[in-house]
């Protein structure tokens, strides 16, 4: 074998002795991934991973995390770096480029997506047909879902440019949409977007606003939601991404595949969890019931879980759970929010947990929802609208890995295979009729 051929692994069924060698192929960083797509052929097996666990379904250059270090790069730059130096909408620019912008790029992407904030002014008309009492999530679903009824001139999945205007439209247009459905609960105006705003200044402006009084801008809480927002941005194949990435694959066009990762995002184990840490706070109460509660999600028979805590590939802290507390810090300390029963109840439940060898054991650390929901307490956002705003972030990931694919020579439709467990063939009871 020359020194330069792949390395490969040897897949040997030991009932025949009939092998196959599978190759590894190499990442740049990270582990190597065994290419089973020969397997079948050769040996009439398929694999078997329920959760993707250890399956990497893509090949990707935007999001690489290392669970076991805390480490997540986008595009090779470190969260903790995009956090503290960048902004949201230059986040969006490389995660959907692959490189950071020039002064004029950046100048002529931002252009670009201010000129996409409005809706279709029929698309109005959709709010009207929910329910008033509608989770946010629904209506963002539906009305993200029919912009393909209206935006037919860039449906065109396999047209680079329908697929860039699409990119612009969805990025630009989901903090109106999210925004609108946020009015419509409240039964208030909706706002339109001011294009003089930067994304994150626009989005809070739309969500709080009325058109009867001035609206001033703090200038944190600006901050703070555009940090939120490139916390959110990407997260490469969790389970939302991975649902645009198969509804992409059958062609389907970017509205469609959107709607279908923010229907998956919603869930209590993914998006919805920012949403249920708050509940779950609000449950526990007192720092005096934390032993209590504990104790409930250590029993395997109870179904609780200590939400907030937890991560498919992180094995140690988030990183983007360390900023969001920081980030928690400085909201409060600007609102003047000294003393926060929920920020304490939080920090308490965090550090028993950390203490705990039940969580210890299992490598259970805080991830990005643990403090988002009370920074978005604080800032005024109601519980059920904190999984829209990570919709609204993760939109420029899900956008991006879309792209991504799309632009993949080696794209096929998504179709896994299973291990089939029901009857054998078997032939239908002839009865006797009429008994
Ligand atoms: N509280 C208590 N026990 C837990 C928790 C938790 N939050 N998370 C995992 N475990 C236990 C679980 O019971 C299991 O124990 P055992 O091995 O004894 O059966 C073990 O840890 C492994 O859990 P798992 O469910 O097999 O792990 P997973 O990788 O399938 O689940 C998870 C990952 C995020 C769904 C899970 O940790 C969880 O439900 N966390 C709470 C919800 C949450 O905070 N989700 C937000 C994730 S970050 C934002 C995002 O990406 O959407």
């Amino acid at each position: 074998m020359s020194s330069n051929a792949p390395a490969t692994a040897t897949i040997r069924i030991d009932d025949t002795g009939r092998e196959s060698a599978v190759p590894l192929l190499p990442g740049t960083i990270g582990p190597a991934v065994a290419d089973i797509r020969k397997l079948y052929g050769e040996l009439g097996i398929f694999t078997y991973d329920p959760g993707y666990g250890g399956t990497a379904a893509c090949e990707s250059k935007i999001t690489y995390i290392d669970g076991d270090a805390g480490v997540l790069l986008h595009r090779g730059y470190p969260i903790e770096q995009l956090a503290e130096h960048s902004t949201f909408l230059e986040v969006a620019y490389l995660l959907l480029n692959g490189e950071l912008p020039s002064a004029g790029q950046m100048q002529e992407f931002d252009r670009g997506i201010r000129l996409h904030t409005m809706v279709h002014e029929q698309l109005r008309q959709f709010y009207n047909g929910f329910r008033r009492d509608a989770h946010p999530m629904a209506v963002i679903c539906g009305v993200v879902g029919a912009l393909s009824a209206f935006y037919h001139d860039s449906l065109d999945v396999n047209n680079p440019e329908h697929r860039r205007i699409s990119a612009f439209r969805l990025i630009a247009k989901l903090p109106t949409i999210a925004s609108w459905a946020f009015k419509y609960s409240l039964g208030q105006p909706f706002m339109y977007p001011r294009n003089d705003l930067s994304y994150a200044e626009n989005f809070l402006y739309m969500m709080n606003a009325v058109p009867s009084e001035p609206y001033q801008i703090n200038p944190v809480l600006a901050r703070a939601m555009d940090r939120i927002l490139i916390l959110h941005a990407d997260h490469e194949q969790n389970a939302s991404t991975s649902t645009v990435r198969l509804a992409g694959s059958t062609g389907a066009n970017p509205f469609a595949c959107i709607a279908a990762g923010i229907a998956s995002l919603w869930g209590p184990a993914h998006g919805g969890a920012n949403e249920a840490v708050l509940k779950m706070l609000a449950e526990i109460g007192t720092p005096d019931a934390i032993p209590g509660f504990i104790a409930r999600v250590k029993d395997k028979n109870s179904n609780v879980r200590l939400m907030g805590f937890g991560h498919r590939v992180y094995k140690n802290y988030d990183p983007r759970a360390k900023i969001m507390q920081r980030t928690c810090h400085e909201v409060l300390t600007e609102l003047g929010i000294t003393g926060d029963p929920l920020l304490d109840l939080a920090m308490e439940l965090e550090r028993i947990a950390l203490h705990d060898e039940y969580f210890v054991g299992k490598k259970l650390y805080p991830n990005v929802d643990f403090y988002s929901g009370i920074i978005l307490k604080a800032m005024g956002i109601p519980t059920s609208m904190f999984t829209v705003l990570f919709a609204v972030a993760r939109t420029v990931g899900w956008v991006s890995q879309w792209k991504e694919m799309m632009e993949d020579p080696s794209q096929r439709i998504g179709r896994p295979r299973q291990l089939y467990t029901g009857h054998a063939r078997r032939d239908y009871p002839m009865r006797a009729a009429a008994e």
